[in-house]
């Protein structure tokens, strides 16, 4: 078995080296092998996702993803900034189902923005379709007027488009997971405007009459953004969109208190997945020893168990990444009166040796 280890930018290389730590006290048999991604890549390579790197990664059996970008490369070509390099590999290696999964540990519960009572127990699984939609339609692109009036662009355009077997494939995933969990899919659209949303409604409707036991609802997107924080625990599985899911994600991942513990991982039809921390590069906080490696630590989980056959592991840190919440271990994102405060590394020292008591 063969791991690809890609930090990328700002607190990637510092959250990932821990969770390769966490990884190499398992003492399980398999290779890892670090590549340049994203901005890092760039300033090695002249580009966020080199030909050696897409490689090295398309020849793995999963991809550990630390994450890429900063705003000083907010003004480069579109293909050459850091976020092209995700987009890149979620595309070449076909990972069109994206799990993110926002549970609330219940250590965590007042870390929240909401109350206690309507997050306790939350455990919600966001199903994002990633490889399709308005990320990747065609055309795209700017309109350069010809009169000569408008020497730049004067319209710019991105087309939202899915077809029936892209749909269908992520509905399949959606109903799936829901018989492993409470048996409920909620399949968000804008099917009231967009044509697009329309037939994805009608395609996913479709797939749900081959699960008879699993109840399907279906809820337009403002709609879905609004009940996610009015009543977060309606909800089991929600499928939607990419660029829906996108921003579903990032609101149901601060209900949890904090967006630093989500993992995430993007799977292929091949088994083949990376496996990213939901947030960012926080380039404001890199080099500072402060990010929360746990999203990251709980990615690698995620990836011992859909891509590396390895449950027990996974189980292991899932249940060693408990201990060092009870035992009161917080990084700065999630501390608050009363606990511990430790660095990154200190953290993912914490959870090496809590797997030794678990
Ligand atoms: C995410 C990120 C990416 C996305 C960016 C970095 C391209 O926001 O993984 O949610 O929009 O998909
Ligand atoms: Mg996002």
């Amino acid at each position: 078995m063969k791991i690809a280890v890609l930090p990328g930018d700002g607190i990637g290389p510092e959250i990932v080296a821990e969770a390769v730590k966490v990884l190499n006290a398992l003492e399980l048999n398999f290779e890892m092998e670090t590549a340049p991604v994203g901005g890092a890549a760039y300033e090695a390579d002249g580009h966020p996702l080199p030909e050696s790197t897409l490689k090295l990664a398309m020849e793995s059996d999963a991809v550990l993803f630390g994450a890429v970008g900063d705003w000083k490369y907010d003004t480069l070509d579109r293909p050459l900034r850091p976020e092209q390099a995700i987009l890149g590999l979620r595309k070449h290696m076909g990972l069109f189902a994206n799990f993110r999964p926002a549970i609330c540990y219940k250590e965590l519960v007042d870390a929240s923005s909401l109350k206690p009572e309507l997050i306790s127990g939350l455990d919600i699984l966001i199903i994002r379709e990633l490889t399709g939609d308005i990320y990747f339609g065609q055309p795209r692109g700017r309109r350069v007027a010809t009169d000569g009036h408008f020497p730049g662009a004067e319209e710019a355009f991105d087309t939202m488009r899915y077809s029936k077997p892209e749909i269908e494939r992520i509905a399949h995933v959606a109903f799936q997971a829901a018989q492993k969990r409470s048996k409920r899919v909620t399949s968000v659209d804008k099917a009231n405007v967009l044509e697009t949303f329309q037939f994805w409604k009608d395609v996913v409707t479709e797939v749900g009459k081959q699960y008879p036991d699993v109840a399907l609802d279906h809820m337009y997107v403002d709609n879905a953004a609004m009940q996610l924080v009015k009543e977060p625990k309606r909800f089991d599985v929600v499928v939607t969109g990419n660029m829906f899911g996108d921003i579903l994600s990032d609101e149901a991942s601060m209900l949890t208190g904090s967006i630093g513990m989500l993992p995430s991982a993007s799977l292929n039809s091949k088994g083949q997945g990376l496996y990213e921390p939901s947030h960012g590069s926080a380039p404001d906080i890199a080099g500072k020893g402060i990010a929360n490696p746990l999203a990251t630590i709980l990615s690698a989980a995620m990836m011992l168990r859909f891509s590396l056959n390895q449950e027990a592991a996974a189980q292991k840190i899932e249940a060693a990444v408990q201990k060092v919440l009870a035992d009161g271990l917080r990084t700065a994102d999630i501390y608050s009166a009363g606990t511990t405060k430790v660095t990154t590394r200190e953290m993912g020292d914490a959870v090496v040796a809590a797997l030794a008591a678990v």
